[in-house]
């Protein structure tokens, strides 16, 4: 019960927990590196815009990298997401094909990574129904993660929204994930997942559970501000796309603010834009950003964002060279997507029918 508690813990709990549940990731990353083989991975993306900066090295890099290690890893493009907080689907087809031709550039390689979006898959989908019976209402309306997005978009909560995390919970589950990386905001619809995996097998299937309870995985990135210090965010027009041309990334930081002090110094605190400047350089060199003030010093902001364009743009080339081959052959990237649905289809509908015969639906 006290568990039960914890879990269902109101939205200032949250951070209580947090400690708790990067502990656990800690432990669990810690066993998966021994044994890679015995671990499924299921995160994702909603399809609203390209990647940035912020995304490659807060979760992007680490997809690649268990991939790599021998994880099952899995990529869901969460596209019915998009509607849970706007009332429009325009650009969603652009959104989705950019969204693989950025992870292929990347290093997510399609025959090792399934990718796939969940408007495909039915019966993910159709798993939303013996979930929902799973939680309660006084559960759902209190994910603090849920409450500050109806917040931000400014619209009434829509029955979408307020039910997404168990949604996600399909995502996670249908393929039996048991490591999810993801920020904090998400960690809430881990924790619900969990709830829900739990009280399935609990309540349906006493004998042969049929779901893990998975582990949020949180990243130990520092994560990537703005150009102008600010969060990292496509509205505030200060993120370095990956995708961008080198002039266009150019130009973002030449007018990116900084401040009055010549001598370049790194102070997050007291001077967040020179700051951002030297995080993001530090990111694509591997360097210390102190280091790289150091060594600008007296040269000013000038010198500063001519060193960080030239190491962003080196950087991101052979991404970009290689999502500029992969821009060029639509039939292939939409190939790629459509073998991804086709297997989390076939995936899908294993557990579909593991449910149905644990619930007794079976006629
Ligand atoms: N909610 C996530 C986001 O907004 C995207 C997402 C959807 C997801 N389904 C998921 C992440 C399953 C991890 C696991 O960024």
């Amino acid at each position: 019960m006290a568990e039960e508690q914890a879990v269902t813990a109101a939205g200032n709990e949250i951070s209580d927990t947090f400690l708790a549940e990067k502990k656990r990731s800690d432990e669990v990353l810690g066993k998966l590196h021994a044994n890679p083989g015995a671990y499924t991975m299921l995160t994702g993306d909603r399809p609203t815009g390209r990647l940035h900066l912020g995304h490659y090295f807060g979760s992007i890099k680490e997809r690649v990298a268990m991939q790599n290690l021998g994880v099952n890893t899995n990529i869901i493009i969460a596209d019915y997401q998009v509607i849970t907080d706007r009332d429009t689907t325009e650009h969603i087809g652009d959104n989705v094909m950019g969204l693989v031709m950025d992870y292929l550039a990347a290093g997510i390689d399609p025959n090792k990574t399934m990718i796939y979006t969940h408007s495909a898959v039915p019966a993910e989908n159709q798993l939303m129904l013996p979930f929902l019976s799973l939680v309660s209402e006084a559960e759902l309306e209190r994910n603090p993660t849920v409450k500050s997005e109806m917040e931000a978009s400014g619209h009434a909560l829509t029955g979408l929204l307020l039910t997404y995390p168990v949604h996600q919970a399909c995502d996670i589950l249908f393929c039996k994930a048991n490591v999810v990386p993801i920020g904090k905001d998400n960690l809430p619809h881990v924790q619900i997942t969990r709830t829900i995996a739990r009280r399935f097998n609990k309540r349906y299937a006493k004998k042969h559970p049929v779901f893990p309870e998975p582990a949020a995985i949180l990243s130990d990135a520092p994560e990537i501000p703005g150009l102008d210090g600010r969060k990292m965010s496509k509205s505030y027009g200060n993120s370095i796309m990956l995708g961008a041309t080198a002039e266009e990334t150019a130009k973002l930081i030449k007018k990116s603010p900084t401040d009055s002090e010549r001598r370049i110094t790194f102070d997050p605190v007291n001077r967040p834009q020179v700051s951002a400047l030297l995080t993001t350089a530090g990111l694509c060199t591997g360097r210390k950003p102190e280091d790289i003030a150091e060594e600008i010093g007296e040269a000013g902001a000038g010198a500063l964002k001519q060193y960080v364009t030239k190491v962003v743009n080196d950087f991101l080339a052979p991404h970009r060279e290689r999502r500029a081959q992969l821009e060029k052959d639509p039939d292939y990237v939409r190939d790629v997507l459509h073998d991804g649905n086709k297997r989390a289809n076939e995936i899908a509908n294993q557990t579909l029918d593991e449910v149905r015969e644990a619930m007794g639906m079976k006629y």
